[in-house]
């Protein structure tokens, strides 16, 4: 497996903000483990400008799952491309759960995404509800699945998975190191049967939410669990930087 640490700015930011927010990161130069974020549409020129001789990567957080045509207020993910965006968050819970992504057209953005080589995050992760009532297995395979069926084994291969239990988002709540490596675990096992045992081994699984300095280090410390996917701790350059250096270790 491959670390990584993906920073997701939501619908945060601003151009000075932003500016300094991405000069912290530029003057950490390169770390141990591999990082980048994912910032709002508008900025993403702003991060190819003052990320772009650096080793930190940036992407989207969403795309469309069409290529191009009328379709008012998308982008597509040629469009991306042009910013020369490496990932795009793709099926974030809070997209499936506002925005109408049902699991199809988190799979349509998938294939979208593959289509012009930017890697998905493709983000799982069951409800507070699901979770209670015994169900986060069957969640998280039923959201993997729409992605292998309908783009299949190469392309669910060629993302990265985040696993984001829903409750734990920006709620500060986390999930408890063991809950969460007994899922990654799991969806590391589904990989293996559709991909391949040597390809899920090595693809990367980034567990989401409240992920925190605090926190960081004993759930990176699971087996299967190979960095984060960060929000609200993402636009902290130190507590961000600080995180990164937890998946390194
Ligand atoms: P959080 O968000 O770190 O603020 O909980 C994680 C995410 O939504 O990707």
């Amino acid at each position: 497996m491959r670390k990584l640490v993906v920073g997701n700015w939501k619908m945060h930011g601003g151009l000075d903000a932003n500016a300094a927010l991405l000069g912290a990161l530029y003057a950490a130069g390169r770390q141990a483990c591999p990082f980048a974020v994912c910032v709002p549409f508008p900025y993403l020129q702003q991060a190819q400008a003052l990320l772009g001789s650096s080793s930190v990567a940036w992407g989207a957080q969403d795309l469309s799952e069409h290529a191009s045509g009328a379709y008012t207020g998308e982008v597509s993910g040629a469009m991306l491309k042009d910013f020369a965006c490496r990932y795009v968050i793709v099926g974030h819970s809070e997209r499936r759960a506002l925005f109408g992504d049902t699991d199809e057209r988190v799979a349509a953005k998938v294939g979208a995404a593959i289509s012009v080589k930017l890697q998905p995050i493709l983000c799982v992760g069951e409800t507070l509800g699901e979770r209670e009532a015994g169900v986060t297995e069957a969640v998280v395979e039923r959201q993997l699945a729409a992605v292998f069926a309908r783009c299949g084994a190469e392309a669910l291969a060629a993302c990265v998975i985040a696993y984001e239990p829903v409750w734990a988002i920006g709620t500060g709540k986390t999930a408890s190191p063991e809950q969460a490596q007994a899922v990654h675990a799991f969806i590391r096992a589904r990989l293996s049967a559709w991909c391949g045992e040597d390809v899920a081994a090595a693809m990367t699984i980034l567990y989401g939410g409240s992920v925190k300095p605090q926190n960081a280090a004993e759930l990176f410390a699971q087996a299967d669990i190979d960095g984060g996917l960060i929000g609200g701790a993402s636009l902290v350059a130190g507590d961000f930087l600080a995180i990164v250096a937890a998946a390194a270790s």
